[in-house]
């Protein structure tokens, strides 16, 4: 049975995955923050060093919105090592059983912010960033041995992490959707399910998954 490792995976994206992914034909491994704080290299490497993983999906993050110059420290070390020193960690953790079997798939949710940060979300817009480079940079190094690596940029999706978005700072992100509508959490677990069960080939690629054009 193929087997996935989830972080984050109590979150409205990472819930989305859970259901997308059954039991029934894989053996989950979703530990709770409680039980596997990304913020901790020491858990990361008690835990999940040599677990084996087919898939590895990151979804753990955090918000801790401020202009830099606002920006209170402890909050921008938080959101770097969740976002982004975390998945890191877990990698670190994860890719030597991988490289011994030959086989793995990463994958890092990313952000569009990455790539277009809004004003005042720099320390978020930076570690989403740090993790396209961590991808590209793995992708590269570990493609001999048979293990892909790739991003989601999910797009603006209704969960927990935006509750706080005020209608006005939506209609306004919206406006910027030409489709006129965000994407769901459900499609893009279903796009993760399908880069890996049918995309094999495809690695070191980042996937943005909304309607906002460049
Ligand atoms: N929502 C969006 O619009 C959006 C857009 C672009 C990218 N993303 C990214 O998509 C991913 C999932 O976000 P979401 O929308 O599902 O947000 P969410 O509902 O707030 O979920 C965040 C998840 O991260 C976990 N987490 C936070 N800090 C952690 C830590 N120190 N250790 C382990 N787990 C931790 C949370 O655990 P708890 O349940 O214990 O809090 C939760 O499972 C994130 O990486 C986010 O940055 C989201």
């Amino acid at each position: 049975m193929k087997q996935l490792v989830i972080t984050g995976g109590s979150g409205g994206l990472g819930n989305a995955i859970l259901s997308e992914f059954p039991e029934s034909a894989w053996k989950i491994f979703a530990p709770p923050r409680d039980e596997l704080d990304v913020g901790d290299p020491e858990a990361i490497r008690r835990i999940l060093t040599a677990r084996t993983a087919d898939l590895f999906i990151h979804s753990a993050g955090i918000i801790r919105d401020a202009p830099l110059l606002r920006q209170d420290e402890n909050a921008w070390d938080e959101v770097m090592a969740v976002n982004y020193q975390g998945a890191a960690d877990c990698a670190a953790a994860l890719l030597p059983a991988m490289i011994r079997r030959g086989a793995g798939h990463l994958v890092f949710i990313s952000s569009y912010s990455a790539l277009h940060p809004p004003v005042g979300q720099v320390a978020y817009a930076t570690a989403k960033a740090a993790l396209l480079g961590l991808v590209n940079s793995l992708a590269r190094e570990n493609g001999r041995h048979g293990i892909r690596v790739n991003a989601i940029l999910p797009g603006f999706l209704e969960t927990r992490m935006t509750r706080a978005v005020t209608d006005r700072r939506k209609s306004a992100i919206l406006e910027d959707h030409v489709l006129g509508c965000f994407n769901t959490p459900g499609a893009v677990a279903k796009f993760i399910r399908h880069l890996h069960d049918d995309l094999p080939a495809v690695s070191g690629q980042i996937f943005q998954l909304d309607s906002r054009v460049s």
